[in-house]
């Protein structure tokens, strides 16, 4: 017997394209997705308890696959210095930017950081999200590293949310360390320290002309292997590092950020499929011009995803119905582009496409209802979207 049928549901499953399927029902055992069908065919399948979606379309969980939305305090005085002239690099060298963050997150504990960050993910589940990956990298030492991939691994723990955990002590370089003497620490120190008590679930590195090269991060990829970490990459944000085809031929599951690819890089990503993720809502803020190229992402069939970037610095948005509708705007996706892109291609960012991303028999019965004509309309609207319903693993999460 199931547990809970939702009926009369416009329902679009999103595991290949943007389509409505033909069926109408949906069954939850378990925490998962345990039937798919058309009442009118099959009737109304059996269950300890009914859901009637009065014709509204039941979609997927959401999943934001790329976020630093664990942080203390925030940097609105750079947003004031940047729209009157400075640059994100310029901010980073007089000592703000990331180095501003590391200062507010060493100075509180564990549950003062869980505090500070809880309203915006919080703001994030409100808008449907089900999956978030959350980086650490505003440590930058063993110390407040451990203490932020903690507060990530609590947070799984408070909410509602599957919480995808990624080590990014190679976010910066501590200003007193060489690039070596501290990638050194990186891999020889709190790598082992972080998989020893499993804090993680992946690493990333910003691979960038102000930070680490594709050197570095071929030592910290393959330091992480061993402690069986998936990899991710900030690639081509800045400049172009050809950063995206090294790390994807590496093994790389997503390459992220990308303005600055080229043909070589998106072919390389191709070829080792690994998926594009794009940050409008960073592009946004810093009011970049130079876009990623969507065309050849497209020409050579990488699958892209979409996701908010929430930090203090490049991205204070949290908000995956704002990057939704920013990728639409500003990099020109499709509607249905960018509704896979916070779907089943952020789930295949995130290594989970086996288990969230859409709605399909065995995955994990994380799903939103919404009162709304069509998904599209989600790219449509700015603001003031929210689900009528939200599910996690089965249960009604009280939106
Ligand atoms: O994804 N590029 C590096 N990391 C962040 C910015 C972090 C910050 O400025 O605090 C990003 O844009
Ligand atoms: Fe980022």
């Amino acid at each position: 017997m199931n547990d809970l049928v939702i009926h009369n549901a416009r329902l679009y499953p999103m595991s290949h394209n943007c389509e409505r399927s033909t069926a109408n029902q949906i069954a939850i055992l378990n925490g998962k997705i345990n039937e798919i069908s058309d009442k009118g065919k099959t009737g109304l399948l059996p269950a300890k308890e009914y859901y009637d979606a009065e014709g509204a379309c039941l979609l997927p969980g959401l999943v934001d696959c790329h976020t630093h939305i664990v942080f203390s305090g925030d940097r609105s005085h750079e947003h004031t210095m940047r729209i009157t002239g400075a640059s994100y690099a310029d901010i980073h060298a007089a000592g703000g930017g990331i180095h501003a963050s590391v200062k507010a997150v060493s100075a509180v504990s564990v549950d003062e950081l869980i505090r500070q960050s809880l309203p915006r993910i919080q703001n994030l589940q409100s808008e449907g999200v089900t999956t978030i990956e959350i980086k650490s990298g505003y440590g930058l030492n063993l110390e407040n590293e451990i203490k932020m991939l903690r507060a990530i691994r609590k947070i799984n723990k408070l909410l509602a949310l599957n919480v995808v955990s990624t080590f990014l002590g190679a976010h910066t370089i501590p200003k007193e360390l060489t690039e070596q003497e501290y990638l050194n620490d990186v891999i020889t120190n709190m790598l082992p320290n972080i998989a020893a008590e499993d804090l993680a679930d992946a690493v990333d590195i910003f691979n960038e002309h102000i930070a680490f090269s594709n050197e570095s991060m071929q030592k910290l990829f393959t330091a992480a292997k061993k402690y069986n970490l998936k990899t991710r990459v900030h690639a081509e944000q800045l400049s172009n590092q050809r950063a995206a085809a090294f790390a994807s031929e590496l093994g790389a599951l997503s390459a992220d950020h990308l303005e600055y690819l080229e043909e070589h890089g998106a072919k390389a990503m191709a070829k080792n499929k690994t998926i594009a993720v794009l940050l409008p809502s960073a592009f946004y803020f810093l009011q970049e011009t130079k876009k990623p190229p969507i065309d050849l992402l497209r020409k050579h069939k990488v699958a892209m995803a979409v996701a908010t970037d929430t930090n203090p610095g490049t991205a204070p948005i949290p908000s995956i119905l704002t990057a939704l509708h920013l990728s639409v705007h500003l990099f020109n996706l499709s509607p249905e582009e960018a509704l896979m892109g916070i779907t089943l291609n952020a789930a295949k960012a995130l290594g989970l496409d086996s288990h969230c991303g859409s709605l399909e028999i065995g995955k994990q019965a994380d799903m939103t209802l919404w009162d709304i004509p069509n998904p599209d309309f989600l790219c449509y609207q700015l603001g003031g979207i929210y689900p009528k319903n939200v599910w996690f693993k089965g249960n009604a999460r009280s939106n």
